[in-house]
């Protein structure tokens, strides 16, 4: 009996796929890399805009297909699902349930060893669901309110993938800043420290940080109104937290934040970058955009921009607005068109493809650490500690480790690089 899974979404999701694979296989499944031979297809499911939600609908037509083939094919549902769309899914599908339903009925759910796809990079969740309530967003109603996982099961699960030679390790969360739990402490001497003691996100990194091994830690998601200076100075200090940091902004109209109940002003946002940047100088700088929100004038929208060109984002992940039900702002008017929405979102693509070109012919000529990630016709394709993509010719060999390279050749969104330790023949030739 074959399984294939279909994930969609965040990084959490994905994870989550990580953990769903055990659980098929301890039930006698074994995995296809074809959706076309298999016996039981799991689609893990987003819902953050119509978008990723009409890509399941897209299949629906494939899986009536595959059926035909093969009538014991069960096709199963699972990830972020809106009530309503579980109702109408309900008839496609052999079995719906949503992500918190799925990790409720099976046992410990989290304490299942996730089958993990993507050596030498990890994702370990720290917390899932999410008590802030931004007016545009799904999450509170998909997953449900924030639930931090034990301290002591993120520290063990970490220390094994260490151990397994893991490299870059994402600590994932919906807003990881506001992660909560208690850790127990070894009693000292006298026996007078509590055995329980209060853990939050800066101390849970302390300690990841303090495990023995040659790998990275990243993390996302922040809130910039949690960010603390506690966090900044554990970054500052900690040489295995890399120097990246996705901070999502969503506006740069303190009318728009506020409508968008992000519970910051564009000030404050400022602020907080200049004092990460005094405090971990070469730090890059990711943020999270939605344009065409609910009454966002062309004059908010130039607001937006022109923080762009000042903060100059080492990358931004850009949506056009989507309005989803059940959040407080489906109730507003979805007022701005798509061809609007389009125009905006090409705006700041262009922006921060300019900025990106130039920082990035700053870098050639350099020497770069970087991990080799995964390859693709020859080619290796890696990460830098700053998260910035770089293409060098290499064997499979090396992936799974660091490597210095040279920077050749800038592009907007990455950057191509030679092996510095090659010999000067094979330099030749791969030029
Ligand atoms: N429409 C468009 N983009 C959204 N995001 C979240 N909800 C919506 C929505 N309704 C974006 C935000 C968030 C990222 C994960 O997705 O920018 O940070
Ligand atoms: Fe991840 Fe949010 Fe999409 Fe759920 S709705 S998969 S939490 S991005």
């Amino acid at each position: 009996m074959k399984y294939h899974i279909i994930t969609y979404g965040c990084q959490l999701n994905h994870s989550n796929s990580e953990r769903i694979a055990t659980v098929l296989e301890k039930e006698g499944y074994e995995k296809s890399q074809k959706i076309d031979n298999s016996d039981l297809i799991a689609v893990n499911m987003c819902s953050i805009r119509q978008s990723a939600v009409d890509r399941v609908y897209g299949l629906i037509p494939k899986f009536k297909d595959l059926k035909k083939g093969n009538k014991n094919l069960k096709i199963i549902l699972t990830g972020c699902i809106l009530k309503k769309d579980k109702k109408n899914f309900a008839q496609y599908f052999d079995y719906i349930s949503d992500s918190k339903e799925f990790s409720e009925q099976v046992k410990n759910f989290f304490s299942v060893k996730p089958k993990y796809s993507s050596f030498p990079v990890a994702n370990v969740p720290i917390s899932t669901g999410c008590d802030n309530f931004c007016s545009y967003c799904v999450v509170p109603y998909t997953r449900g309110r924030e639930n931090c996982r034990p301290a002591e099961k993120i520290i063990s699960e970490v220390k094994h993938l260490v151990k397994k030679n893991f490299k870059e390790i994402w600590l994932l969360g919906e807003n990881v800043n506001s992660y909560k739990s208690k850790i127990q402490m070894p009693k000292d001497k006298f026996g007078t420290k509590p055995e329980f003691q209060e853990i939050n996100f800066s101390g849970l990194l302390s300690l990841i940080g303090n495990i023995p091994g040659d790998f990275w830690i990243r993390f996302t998601s922040s809130n910039p109104k949690d960010f603390s200076d506690e966090l900044i100075r554990i970054m500052a200090k900690s040489k295995k937290i890399t120097p990246y940091l996705n901070l999502p902004i969503q506006s740069g109209s303190n009318k728009i934040l506020e409508a968008m109940k992000r519970r910051y002003k564009v000030n404050d946002y400022l602020k907080l970058v200049k004092k990460i940047k005094r405090a971990v100088p070469d730090i890059a700088l990711s943020t999270d955009i939605i344009v065409g929100f609910p009454g966002e004038t062309k004059r908010h929208f130039r607001k937006t921009a022109r923080l762009f060109k000042k903060v100059k984002f080492d990358m931004a992940y850009i949506s056009q607005y989507s309005p989803r039900p059940m959040t407080a702002a489906f109730k507003m008017k979805d007022n701005i068109s798509q061809k609007e929405k389009r125009r905006r979102d090409k705006v700041l693509t262009k922006i921060l493809a300019q900025n990106n070109q130039k920082k990035n012919n700053k870098l050639v000529g350099k020497e770069i650490k970087v991990l080799a990630i995964k390859d693709k016709d020859n080619f290796i394709l890696g990460k830098s500690p700053q998260y910035k993509t770089i293409k060098f010719k290499g064997e499979r060999e090396l992936i799974g480790s660091f490597h210095q390279v040279k920077i050749i050749k800038s592009y907007p969104w990455g950057l191509g690089g030679l092996i510095a330790n090659l010999d000067k023949n094979e330099k030749e030739e791969i030029r």
